[in-house]
């Protein structure tokens, strides 16, 4: 029976630390977070973040827009933050409205407060084997809590399911830059279950419940499940196919409780990691 990843534990040990370093410092840290529009998924990761910057000491600014909003509004938004000395790291949470040209808003960014890792920037030093200002937050949590269970990325055959820009494409480079041997899967990739296989370490980040089940993973393989999708009865489940999978698997994260408080937790770091940019620390 495979052992969990328990992101929950891992995160609680990291922010608990980071709590005490904030707890000294005499001017506290600053996430900007940005809403356009009423998306209900949205509304409830953007509360979450809020409320775990205020169980650390982290100050947090959210600026709700709504979802008819001039572009152009909130390109100066945007800008008004990058000016302000009291804001560290700025957050644009997507998805964003149709007619917002998602690329530019990002792009806007200064890549100093650029908190996501989604300005291009700091996602190509991330592609040419270099370091950006902070990691995206979930791959930067995934490899953490790998990190932390001892499991190596050098040399193994790791298998992605899923290339978003949030997860599969920049996990991809960061591992590739561990010296993992990475293979990317999409919606395209014929024969996926012979690839799974093949993987020590399978992370699935493709947003489909029930993609992988038993017969798709490897004796003793790894598996990070990042899905975040709702069953049939509302119940909040990953892409693997858990009771199935555990089986079979050497470790497995649980949906919730693995990956997306890891995700979560980045988010808090890499606020704190901006501000000591900033101020030089
Ligand atoms: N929407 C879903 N995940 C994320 C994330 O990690 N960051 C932002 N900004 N938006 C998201």
């Amino acid at each position: 029976m495979a052992k969990l990843l328990d992101g929950k534990i891992v995160s609680k040990e990291i922010l608990d630390n980071l709590a005490d370093e904030i707890l000294f410092l005499d001017k506290k840290p600053c996430l900007a977070v940005i809403i356009v529009g009423e998306d209900p998924a949205s509304k409830i990761y953007v509360n979450l973040k809020k409320k775990k910057a205020l169980e650390l000491g982290i100050n947090s600014i959210v600026i709700e827009m709504p979802s008819n909003i001039a572009p152009a509004q909130l390109l100066n938004k945007i800008d008004e933050l990058n000016k302000d000395e009291k804001v560290n790291g700025i957050l644009v949470q997507l998805p964003l409205p149709k007619h917002i040209n998602k690329d530019l808003v990002l792009e806007k960014i200064c890549p100093t407060k650029d908190v996501d890792c989604f300005h291009p920037y700091n996602i190509g030093k991330i592609a040419t084997g270099n370091k950006p200002y902070v990691y995206p937050c979930t791959p930067k949590g995934i490899i953490r809590l790998l990190e932390y269970y001892d499991i190596k990325l050098e040399g193994k055959n790791v298998v992605i399911v899923g290339r978003s820009n949030i997860v599969g494409r920049p996990l991809s480079q960061m591992m590739l830059n561990e010296n993992a041997t990475v293979t990317v899967c999409h919606s395209r990739t014929k024969k996926l279950s012979e690839i799974t296989k093949q993987a020590d370490i399978l992370v699935s980040a493709a947003g489909k419940s029930g993609l992988i089940k038993k017969d798709m993973v490897k004796e003793g393989a790894v598996v990070v499940d990042v899905g975040m999708n709702r069953n049939e009865n509302g119940k909040l489940c990953g892409d693997v196919d858990f009771e199935e999978v555990e089986t079979i698997a050497s470790y497995i994260t649980p949906v919730p409780g693995g990956v997306g408080p890891m995700t979560i937790c980045s988010l808090m770091v890499n606020t704190y990691d901006l501000f000591n940019l900033q101020n030089r620390i």
